[in-house]
């Protein structure tokens, strides 16, 4: 019994414990409930907003607002902070409408935090300045617009305001922020601040401020503060992004004592950078890319002894790299890339033992690369790309560099020395190596290496059979690059999985390889590669292929081309040429509709253009020159409104040239040569517009050459497909040629005077054809034309006065017409060797021999005068200058173009266009592969 009760009263104690300490608890929870004020206030806040994906759904009268997502309460239940940011990746989308003054309620409030929402065209409430309490306002990213309210500057508790990135805010003066006392943090990034003069003497008053962001604030001048600027906590300073296009000011050294990031990339700033910045004594981050700075660095920057992160990349530094640099211990990145730095890289480097990022790229520095970069034992990117150092790199230089995932040395005059079984002692992810001496022999050392996503060997040197372990190996590669190398093998039984494979310009043999869904791009040109397409392209029934890029060209392929391209709707760039092709171009062909280049050229195709191939309506560049094609040129083909190039060549193609040809306003290349074209030339030539000079391209360059992707990178180099010789010294000019050429068919009638509208025409060939008539007289006005072939015709009459004009003229030929009368007398036309007019009996006058009778002098003088004017004014300077001239002026522009004859000219610039088109479509390709 006593044991009993004794039980009896432990569980009463027990449990009056349990109920107690439940009450407690209960106590504390009720004591966080909000009040109805403060609850009815949310809801009112809610009310005015939109909020699409429904994230305040909880918000409702039923439940306690402490509790409700965004808001937070203190112990007590006051809301003390609203917090509704969208975040990137956040799986709410932004909130949108009116901030309704309800929030005036919440009398506790000190954090409010309605950054990367929608608010656009709402201006920036007023009645925030009346939220006493507030210390933390985040409006950034939201597309508040209209003035800044001077009322916040009452929000004396305020310790942190961003009102970064709301590009349409505006800003009167700044005279209310310097009642914000309390201020520490302070971003107006995005806000137009070039007016504010006095922005920097109004901020450096807030006693307490310690980070300042003005990106992208339009600020043009650091002029020197009126009063000493006095920042007594400043920490970080971001002024990047702006118009500063002066040199750094060296009071901007003095600024604050307490300065850890300086960050002033993307400006204009000139000059040097001063000796003064050792001010800088505890500065952590400096950042100055991308600026116009220039000469020697200051040895001085090598006092900044907390440096962790040095950018000076992108600018134009000359100079060798300063020795005390040795001295920054606790760098962790240094980017010296694209500047003009020259000299040796240091040995004491091997001091920066913090080092992560080493990136020296694109300078001109020399020597060996020094052992000692090989005891950065934390490194994890060693750049030294596009430099001119030269000398071998051994194992013992990476023995330390455990932890290195990228290595990029192409472009330098390095190479490799390692025995066969290295064995690094790293995991590289991007092994950068083109234009790098890796050969003669396969690098076996790569085997081990199971975390590669990019290789690039371009141009290494190679001269090798690739081992069998490879092609496996490469299944986990994004990004494959071996071209221009001697590498051989059979590629017959290989399955390819990366994204993008360069095989190109090596001693491939076998047959085609296969490939995985995943192959966007596919280049395997210039190899020996025998076999017929169909197994390639017929395997894959069931996949939905990615393949947008599939060069074979050069390779001995025979067969026809299968009918199975409907598998590969994806191709965009599609480059069969030089193959042993053969059969009709099937009709399949016109499911390609994302085609924006065919080139089926050097091949032996017969039959027609099948009329499928309409459905390729965003084609610009067709080659089929040098098959057997024959039949008219179908209509539909003057319909395709992006052409640029059309070349038909060497065909069997009959028929005429219809007037539809004139649609054709985007076309810079014509060339149907050599086949059996009669009727006559059109006479609306002058409506192509891009030969007519109407389309300007150089304000296009988006939409015809993607100049902004030509900016130099590496895979500009990489990624050209069969470099030739000094062919790529012109790549970018070649997009200025504008060329018909109609030669060799049976065309009649007179040379349409239309012609010489076309004043953007470099390349005219109508020779060998049956055209009669004269010579148009405005043939002068084609201010540009260097190439003026006519030859065997039965063209008469006389040689025009303004073809004197013609001022970059290096190429004529006129001969074996019926040409008569004195060769006008000019700089130009007296110029070219007699073979230019010869086989017209009837021309007289230099330089051809035939004195001219009196008769014809006097027809001579009568069109004396014709001409309107010299494209350079008519100086003696140029005179007796003839072809040289003309190669020396065009010499600006190009230095080889016109080293060469009118026909191999235009060979290689065919095939340099073909590089070209290459090139813009992979670099398409290398913007989905980020990083790069
Ligand atoms: C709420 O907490 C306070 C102390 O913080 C206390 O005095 C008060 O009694 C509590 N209220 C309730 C309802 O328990
Ligand atoms: C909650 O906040 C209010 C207002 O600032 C304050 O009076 C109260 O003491 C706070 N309660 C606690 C437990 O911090
Ligand atoms: C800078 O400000 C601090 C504190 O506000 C003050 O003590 C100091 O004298 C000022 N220095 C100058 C040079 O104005
Ligand atoms: C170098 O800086 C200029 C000017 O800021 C910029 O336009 C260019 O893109 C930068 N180049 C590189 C390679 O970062
Ligand atoms: C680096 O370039 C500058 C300017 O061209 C030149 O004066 C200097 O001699 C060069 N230094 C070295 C080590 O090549
Ligand atoms: C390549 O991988 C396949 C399957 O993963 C395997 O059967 C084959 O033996 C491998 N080849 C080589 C040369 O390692």
């Amino acid at each position: 019994m006593a044991v009993l009760y004794a039980t009896h009263v432990l569980l009463l104690i027990l449990s009056t414990a349990t109920t107690l300490h439940f009450s407690a608890s209960k106590a504390a929870r009720l004591n966080m409930t909000c009040s109805e004020k403060e609850r009815n206030a949310l809801l009112s806040f809610k009310h005015g907003l939109a909020d699409p994906s429904n994230r305040l759904s909880s918000w409702s009268d039923k439940s306690d607002c402490c509790t409700w997502p965004g808001v937070h309460c203190n112990n007590t239940g006051k809301v003390m902070e609203i917090n509704l940011d969208t975040p990137a990746g956040s799986p709410y989308r932004e909130l949108s409408g009116e901030i309704s003054p309800s929030l005036l309620e919440l009398k506790y409030l000190n954090r409010l935090d309605l950054s990367s929402n929608y608010f656009v065209l709402t201006p920036i409430p007023s009645f925030l300045g009346s939220l006493e309490s507030l210390r933390y306002l985040d409006l950034s990213l939201s597309g508040f617009m209209g003035l800044i309210p001077h009322q916040l500057g009452n929000l004396s508790n305020l310790q942190h305001l961003n009102l970064g990135y709301n590009y349409a805010l505006q800003i009167d003066n700044l005279n209310w922020i310097s009642r914000l006392s309390s201020l520490e943090y302070l971003d107006l990034s995005g806000s137009d601040l070039h007016k504010q003069g006095n922005w920097l003497q109004v901020l450096s008053a807030l006693p307490s401020l310690s980070e300042l962001h003005l990106e992208s604030c339009q600020i043009d001048n650091l002029g020197p503060p009126k009063r000493k600027a006095n920042f007594t906590h400043l920490q970080v300073l971001d002024l990047s992004i702006n118009n500063l296009n002066h040199q750094i000011p060296s009071w901007l050294f003095n600024l604050s004592t307490t300065l850890v990031q300086l960050d002033l990339h993307s400006n204009l700033l000139q000059g040097q950078i001063p000796q003064i910045i050792s001010s800088l004594q505890n500065i952590k981050n400096l950042d100055l890319q991308n600026n116009q700075l220039s000469g020697p660095l200051p040895d001085s920057l090598g006092q900044l002894k907390h440096l962790e992160v040095l950018n000076l990349s992108n600018n134009t530094f000359t100079c060798p790299i300063p020795s005390p640099f040795a001295n920054l211990s606790s760098l962790r990145t240094l980017n010296l890339a694209h500047n003009r730095l020259n000299g040796t890289i240091p040995k004491s480097f091997e001091f920066l033992r913090n080092l992560q990022v080493l990136n020296l790229g694109t300078n001109s520095l020399t020597g060996d690369m020094p052992v000692t970069l090989g005891t950065l034992s934390n490194l994890v990117m060693l750049d030294l790309s596009s430099n001119l150092l030269e000398g071998s790199i051994k194992e013992s230089n990476f023995v330390k560099l455990l932890k290195l995932k990228e290595l990029r040395l192409s472009w330098t005059n390095l190479f490799l020395s390692v025995n066969s079984g290295w064995v690094p002692p790293f995991q590289l992810e991007y092994v950068l190596l083109s234009s790098f001496g890796i050969g003669p022999k396969f690098p076996e050392w790569l085997k081990r290496q199971s975390s590669v996503k990019v290789l690039t060997m371009s141009k290494a040197g190679i001269a090798d059979l690739v081992p069998s372990w490879f092609w496996n190996w490469t299944s986990q590669i994004e990004f494959l690059d071996l071209s221009n190398n001697l590498l051989s093998g059979d590629l017959s039984n290989i399955f390819l999985n990366c994204s993008v494979i360069n095989l190109s310009s090596n001693l491939f043999k076998g047959t085609l390889p296969s490939v995985s869904a995943n192959v966007e791009v596919l280049n395997v040109a210039n190899n020996s590669i025998s076999g017929t397409i169909s197994p390639f392209l017929c395997g894959k029934e069931n996949a939905t292929n990615k393949l947008s890029v599939l060069d074979f060209s050069n390779n001995v392929l025979y067969g026809d081309l299968g009918h199975c391209w409907v598998h590969w709707q994806a191709l965009v760039h599609l480059n069969l040429g030089s193959n042993n092709l053969s059969g009709v171009i099937p009709n399949s062909m016109g499911y390609l509709s994302q085609l924006e280049s065919l080139l089926l050229d050097d091949n032996r195709f017969s039959g027609y253009i099948p009329s499928t191939l309409q459905n390729c309506s965003t084609m610009k560049f067709i080659d089929m020159g040098n098959n057997q094609l024959s039949d008219a040129i179908p209509d539909w083909m003057w319909e395709m409104q992006y052409l640029m190039v059309l070349r038909l060549r060497s065909n069997n193609f009959n028929g005429s040239i219809t007037e539809k040809i004139c649609q054709l306003s985007s076309l810079i290349v014509l060339d149907l040569g050599n086949n059996s074209l009669s009727g006559s030339i059109p006479n609306c030539l002058d409506d192509m517009k891009t030969m007519a000079g109407e389309d300007d391209f150089f304000a296009n360059p988006l939409s015809y050459s993607y100049g902004s992707d030509f900016s130099y990178n590496h895979y500009k180099e990489t990624l050209v497909l069969v470099p030739k010789g000094d062919e790529l010294e012109y790549r970018d000019n070649l997009i200025l040629v504008r060329m018909i050429d109609l030669s060799s068919n049976k065309l009649s009638g007179a040379i349409p005077s239309e012609i010489s509208k076309l004043s953007a025409l470099r390349f005219l060939n109508l020779s060998r054809n049956h055209l009669s008539g004269g010579i148009p007289n405005d043939m002068g006005k084609m201010k540009l034309l260097e190439s003026l072939d006519l030859s065997l015709n039965n063209i008469s009459g006389q040689i025009p006065q303004s073809l004197s004009d013609l001022s970059f003229l290096s190429v004529l030929n006129l001969s074996y017409n019926n040409l008569s009368g004195r060769i006008p007398t000019s700089t130009q036309l007296q110029s070219f060797e007699e073979l230019s007019y010869t086989g017209n009996p009837e021309l007289c006058g230099p330089p051809v021999t035939k004195n001219c009778t009196d008769k014809e002098e006097l027809t001579e003088s009568a069109s004396v005068g014709h001409g309107d004017g010299n494209f350079f004014g008519t100086s003696e300077f140029y005179i007796g200058m003839g072809v040289e001239f003309a190669a020396g002026f065009w010499g600006f522009c190009s230095v080889v173009f016109f080293n060469r004859t009118w026909r191999r000219a235009y060979f290689h610039y065919l095939d340099h266009l073909r590089d070209l088109i290459y090139v813009i479509i992979v670099l398409k390709v290398r913007r989905l592969l980020g990083k790069l």
